[in-house]
């Protein structure tokens, strides 16, 4: 089986082949450029499930038989803004925000309603659709909080800003092992590998 990613963030292709090698599980990692491309996604949905499933849906338009499209809709959630940025995480900032753009945001939000509660999780919930058009949703959350001075070079996006519960470091300062033990995607990528062996022992 191939595994086609709709997505082209080199941060994500390592940490799923890490970990499905992690597995045991010589599972080939392709993106969709291998397809072609990725269709034209507008990622409209309210729920971060509704704009996975849309990503990898189209994608499985495109799927050989033996290919299965995974898509993942993640993001931030401040519990004091109401769980902002949520879906919005990626554009939080404007439609051609960076992530340092987006993190200032969030950090800017943070301090205007003066809540000294900075409380948040970030959520991952990955799509899986088979080239019969069979879906699954996987999902992870990692809570911890916000802080206000960035920490840490690794990663990516709002890493710099969250430290995990029982833990002192932000996600920036871990190594990506140490990160895909806790984090959001890890958990539901953990899910979905449980899954595919499961399915591939029946
Ligand atoms: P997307 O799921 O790739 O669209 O990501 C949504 C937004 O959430 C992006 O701006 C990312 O920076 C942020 N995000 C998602 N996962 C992580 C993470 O593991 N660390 C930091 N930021 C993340």
């Amino acid at each position: 089986m191939r595994l086609y990613l709709a997505t082209s963030n080199p941060h994500k292709i390592e940490e799923l082949q890490a970990m499905l090698e992690e597995a045991g599980l010589s599972i080939e990692v392709l993106t969709a450029d291998a397809l072609g491309g990725m269709p034209e996604v507008v990622e409209d949905q309210d729920s971060f499930s509704g704009n996975a499933l849309k990503k990898a849906k189209a994608l499985a338009t495109r799927l050989p038989e033996d290919g299965m499209a995974l898509a993942d809709d993640s993001g931030i959630c401040a519990v004091a803004l109401d769980h902002a940025p949520g879906v919005y995480s990626a554009r939080y900032a404007g439609e051609n925000a960076s992530d340092l753009d987006n993190l200032n945001k969030l950090l800017d939000e943070l301090d205007e309603i003066e809540d000294p509660n900075w409380a948040g999780y970030f959520a991952c919930h990955l799509a899986a659709v088979d080239a019969s058009g069979q879906e699954s949703v996987f999902v992870g959350e990692c809570h911890g909080n916000i802080i206000r001075q960035p920490r840490g070079e690794n990663g990516f996006g709002y890493d710099p800003v969250f430290v995990p519960e029982g833990h002192d470091r932000t996600t920036a300062e871990m190594s990506q092992e140490e990160k895909a033990e806790l984090s959001h995607r890890g958990i539901a990528t953990r899910k979905f590998i449980a899954w595919l062996k499961d399915g591939m022992t029946v």
